[in-house]
C-alpha cells in the first residue's frame, strides 16, 4: 500500500553555519551536547512504549540485559550495515528484505515513525533487522567495537536550519571520527543530501579526515536496486536535485 506522503519543506536557500554555536556543540560533544531528547542518561523515564521482548526492538539504556545480549550477538553474526534515520523505512526494510545474509540496525529516533517501521519489519518477518529510537549518536560508540560496520547509510540527513539547532547536525568532526572509528578498512559510508550547503560540509569534513577516500560515484551501482527513501522520492516528484556521496574508509 502506497504510504502517505510526509509535509517535507525545502528549506532556505542558505545553507548557514553558526562557528559560535558549532564551537560549543564539538567541545561538549561527549557530554552528549545536541542529541535529540537531551542525555538519555538524564531521562527519568521513557514515554513510550516499544514493542515487547523479544522483538528486534531496543533501548540501550531500557531493554534488559538478556536482550541487549541478543542485540550483541545480533551485530557480530554477518557483516553489518547501519541506517541513521530512517524515517519511513522504504530503503532499510526492502534493502533488508533483498539481503538475508547481511545483518542491519536502523535507528530512528522518532518514535512513532519507528513503531511504524517495527510493525512493518514484523510483517515482512525480518530476522534480519533491529530497530532502535535512541540517538544513534548515543548508541553507537557504546556498542559497537571499532572496524566492525561494513556500510554506514546516511540518507538526507535534517540539515537543522536554525541557528540554536545547530548542535544537532550529525556531520561535525566528532561524529566523522566516529564513523572512522567503527568503519572496517573498505567499509563504506553512504550519504545523500539536498541541501548542497550541507553537501559540501560533509564532503569537506568526510574527504579531509584522512580516513576516507574522496567520494567514488561509481560505487552506485552497488545499490542500483535499492528503494529510494521518501525524501528522495519526493526530490524526484518536484525536481528538485539530490547528490549521493560514497566515501570508503581506507
Ligand atoms: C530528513 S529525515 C530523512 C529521512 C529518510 N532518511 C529519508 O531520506 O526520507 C531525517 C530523519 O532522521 C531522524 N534522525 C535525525 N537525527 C537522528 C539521530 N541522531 N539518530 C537517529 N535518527 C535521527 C529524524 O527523526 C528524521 O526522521
Amino acid at each position: 500500500m502506497p504510504q502517505p506522503r510526509p509535509p517535507y519543506r525545502v528549506g532556505p536557500s542558505e545553507f548557514d553555519i553558526d562557528p559560535d554555536r558549532l564551537e560549543v556543540a564539538v567541545a561538549r560533544y561527549d557530554q552528549g551536547k545536541g542529541l535529540i531528547g537531551g542525555n538519555p542518561e538524564r531521562r527519568p523515564r521513557w514515554l513510550h512504549p516499544l514493542p515487547p521482548e523479544p522483538a528486534s526492538v531496543f533501548r540501550l539504556l531500557e531493554s534488559s540485559p538478556e536482550h541487549r545480549q541478543r542485540l550483541q550477538t545480533f551485530l557480530t553474526a554477518a557483516p553489518l550495515e547501519i541506517e541513521i534515520g530512517s524515517a519511513y523505512g522504504e530503503f532499510i526494510l526492502d534493502w533488508a528484505a533483498a539481503h538475508p545474509e547481511r545483518h542491519f540496525l536502523a535507528f530512528e529516533v522518532k518514535w512513532k515513525l519507528l513503531a511504524r517501521l517495527a510493525k512493518r519489519s514484523e510483517r515482512r518477518g525480518l530476522a534480519n533487522l533491529w530497530l532502535s529510537d535512541d540517538d544513534a549518536r548515543y548508541d553507537l560508540p557504546r556498542l559497537l567495537a571499532p572496524g566492525s560496520v561494513d556500510v554506514f547509510h546516511i540518507l538526507f540527513p535534517d540539515p537543522w536550519w536554525k541557528p540554536k539547532h545547530q548542535a544537532r547536525r550529525l556531520f561535525v568532526p566528532p561524529f566523522v571520527d566516529l564513523l572512522a572509528q567503527l568503519l572496517h578498512p573498505g567499509g563504506m559510508l553512504r550519504v545523500a543530501t539536498d541541501v548542497p550547503g550541507y553537501g559540501e560540509v560533509i564532503q569537506d569534513l568526510v574527504e579531509g579526515h584522512g580516513a576516507f577516500t574522496p567520494t567514488q560515484p561509481q560505487l552506485a551501482a552497488r545499490f542500483a536496486g535499492a528503494t529510494p527513501t521518501s525524501r528522495q522520492a519526493f526530490c524526484e516528484e518536484t525536481g528538485r536535485p539530490y547528490t549521493y556521496y560514497y566515501f570508503v574508509r581506507r
